[in-house]
């Protein structure tokens, strides 16, 4: 069977890393989220104190890009986890602040040079199901299958709200609908590869679809580039 690069770009909490998790397990491929990756890079800067809610402190970043190492491996619960320079950051990377950092840096260049780069590494044998924003129009412009997933703003506010909901906190749905139409803005307005569909890519609207007839979708695409 042919290997191939499938790539699924999309808005933030509009069901990608479910989907491209789900696409990987089927095909036998390798998964990357590369939200993960710019979270990773957030995370660190933060930690570091170059970056402040009003403030990035870019010479500093920019002199230490090389030195971040980010892996993924999976764990006992086969759950992909995110490891920065040997520390397994999964957790960590997950919180609003660290999103809002990574939507930061991610407009930054030579943040996306060096991210972009690794990625490309990562997918030169194939078999791999990557999701992002910029992976079927930066990375893998050449890739064999793209999707590009989208959802009304409202739908994935109410989605990210359940989330925090069922881990116990008391989130303001208004707040987190302004927070995902803030990072939209960012995400399709930056200078750097910004968030837009591929020509060749396939629009998915999953505010109407459910879980399985997404899951169906996909696996009919995938078959009829692979068999
Ligand atoms: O998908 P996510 O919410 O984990 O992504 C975190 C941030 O990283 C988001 O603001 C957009 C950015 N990102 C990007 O610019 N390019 C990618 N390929 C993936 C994510």
């Amino acid at each position: 069977m042919k290997k191939i690069i499938v790539a699924i770009d999309g808005f933030s909490s509009c069901g990608k890393s479910t989907m491209a998790k789900e696409l990987a397990r089927y095909a036998g491929y390798i998964y990357v989220d590369t939200g993960a990756m710019y979270r990773a890079v957030s995370l660190y800067a933060i930690r570091n104190g170059w970056m402040t809610e009003t403030d990035i402190k870019e010479e500093e970043l920019y002199k230490h890009i090389n030195e971040l190492k980010i892996t993924f491996k999976t764990d006992e619960h086969g759950e992909q986890q995110t490891w920065l320079n040997g520390e397994n950051v999964e957790k960590e990377i997950r919180t609003l602040e660290v999103a809002n950092g990574a939507s930061r840096v991610s407009t930054l260049g030579f943040v996306r040079r060096e991210l972009v780069r690794q990625q490309q590494l990562m997918g030169q044998e194939k078999g791999i199901v990557m999701d992002g924003r910029d992976i079927g129009t930066v990375v893998f412009p050449e890739a064999e299958l793209k999707i590009y997933l989208t959802a009304s703003p409202e739908v994935r506010a109410q989605r990210r709200y359940d989330e925090m909901v069922a881990k116990g906190e008391h989130p303001d749905y208004s707040e987190v609908l302004a927070n995902v139409r803030e990072r939209d803005h960012r995400d399709q307005n930056r200078s750097e590869s910004p968030l837009k569909k591929a020509d060749d890519a396939i629009e998915i609207d999953n505010s109407v679809l459910t879980r399985t007839q997404q899951r169906d979708e996909l696996r009919k695409l995938f078959d009829a580039k692979t068999l």
